[in-house]
């Protein structure tokens, strides 16, 4: 039976190493972070993912899956390996490769014949094929002639990632026709999903973008329509509600913005590609605009309500509820919450945050003070960020300051209203 090493034990790695291990391959997870290897080894996740720490106890003690931060060891030893490493946004918003450049180049050291090589990292298209493949060449070793090469991308969503992973479809590009049987035959061990194999690599690595593409820019049209309906003093979410009765329509939610590791990078992935080319992605790169700049559209929110009680907002108390960027989750990255907290800041309020899933420490180094739900309803005003499920049960009595702002559609303005309360909302009049 085939060896795997996966490279990168995150959100995705760790799930996907350990359904591996659990399908009964050995499995060598590959981490940089010595903790995170420490505490894999342990049988401890160092992420939260429902079912997660369960599986991982049963892997580990097993003997199936077993983490090193030795990369080099673990290609030498290993005849499937598995890159799921970040790929972020420089700051110049422009890929930042360096985590797959060097996992490929671990692997490189260890390459043998008769390898397979997948990339499950979100990459710009042609990654693999320019940047990945002549890495992995360094070895002396020729591509379809002594190991193969695969992209599979992962559409996992957080909180639902191992039934995800186990019923998902999974798209497999590669660079010839061995190399796709056999990861088609690997991943059809883990998941009921169908298996679609597309043309080549560039194509499957042009799919995972353009999926989430679909998604933030349907998400900015929803924002847009939500903020012109504003003006309109017409409720957004009701409007939607009513359009989506149309069979063939299907209007995103608005919200304060997208966050994530996923939709709010992978656009500009193509967008980089695009302009390279010389082919504008006009749509995609104005998406993104509109989206990013929700959280100040929030703030105006804040402030035209804060001005409407006579409170200046540098004078102010703000309670923010939520810095996880979607409910349910405690994961910040690229989180609106963040851009919002530094406005606010920079405004001289006072921030403080409520989160149920975000440790304190992080809420700390975003400038803002952790506090109870309780305190963070006592503010001038207090605004609703993240769909969290607790957030739900919010009632009018429990709001112990005069405005509330809910930038995610989950809770009926009227009941609000009626109390007194300033009730705005992204899309509400
Ligand atoms: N999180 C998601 O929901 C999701 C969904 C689909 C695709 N993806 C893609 O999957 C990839 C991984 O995302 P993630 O959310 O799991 O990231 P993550 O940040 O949760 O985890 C990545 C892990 O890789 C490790 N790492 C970094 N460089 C390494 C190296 N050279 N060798 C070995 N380990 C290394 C880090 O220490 C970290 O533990 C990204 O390209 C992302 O875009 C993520």
């Amino acid at each position: 039976m085939d060896l795997i090493a996966v490279f990168g034990l995150g959100h995705i790695g760790l799930p996907t190493a350990a359904l591996f291990a659990k399908a009964g391959f050995k499995v060598i997870g590959v981490d940089i972070n010595p903790d995170i290897v420490n505490s894999i080894n342990q049988g401890i996740s160092p992420i939260i993912e429902p079912g997660l720490d369960e599986l991982l106890v049963e892997v580990v003690k097993k003997g199936k899956l077993k983490a090193t931060d030795d990369g080099e060891y673990a290609a030498r030893k290993a005849n499937i390996m598995i890159i799921v490493v970040p790929t972020p946004l420089g700051a110049d918003k422009s890929s930042d490769l360096s985590a797959v450049i060097s996992a490929s180049r671990t692997i490189s050291k260890g390459l043998k014949r008769g390898d397979l090589v997948i990339v499950e990292s979100t990459v710009p298209p042609t990654t693999c094929e320019k940047i990945i493949l002549p890495i992995l060449e360094e070895s002396g070793l020729k591509v379809s002639e002594d190991f193969g090469l695969v992209y599979t991308p992962e559409r996992a969503l957080p909180n639902n990632t191992l039934y995800e992973m186990t019923n998902n479809a999974r798209v497999i590009g590669s660079i010839d026709e061995e190399s796709a049987e056999r990861a088609a035959a690997l991943y059809d061990k883990i998941t009921r999903g169908e298996i679609v194999k597309v043309k080549d690599i560039v194509t499957a690595e042009m799919v995972k973008l353009m999926e989430n593409t679909y998604r933030d820019t349907n998400i900015a049209l929803a924002n847009e329509l939500a903020i012109i309906c504003e003006s309109l003093g017409i409720d957004a979410i009701d409007a939607i509600k009513a359009a989506n009765y149309h069979p063939r329509v299907n209007l995103h939610i608005p919200g304060p913005g997208v966050g994530g590791h996923c939709l709010s990078i992978d656009p500009y992935f193509i967008v980089e590609m695009a302009e390279a080319r010389g082919v504008p992605a006009r749509l995609i790169r104005t998406a993104r605009q509109i989206n990013e700049e929700m959280p100040y559209h929030v703030l105006q929110l804040i402030k035209d309500a804060l001005n409407d009680t006579g409170v200046n907002i540098g004078d102010s108390n703000i309670g923010i509820l939520g810095v996880a960027y979607k409910g349910n989750v405690a994961d910040t990255r690229e989180t609106p919450s963040k851009p919002l907290i530094d406005a606010l800041l920079q405004e001289g309020a006072h921030v403080v945050v409520h989160d149920p899933y975000v440790k304190k420490e992080i809420i700390k180094a975003m400038g803002a003070e952790p506090v109870t739900l309780k305190e963070a309803l006592r503010c001038d005003c207090t605004v609703l960020m993240t769909d969290h499920d607790e957030y739900r049960s919010i009632e009018p009595n429990m709001i112990q300051g005069k405005v509330f702002i809910c930038a995610r559609p989950i809770l009926q303005p009227e009941k609000f209203k009626k109390k007194g309360i300033i009730f705005r909302g992204v899309g509400r009049p």
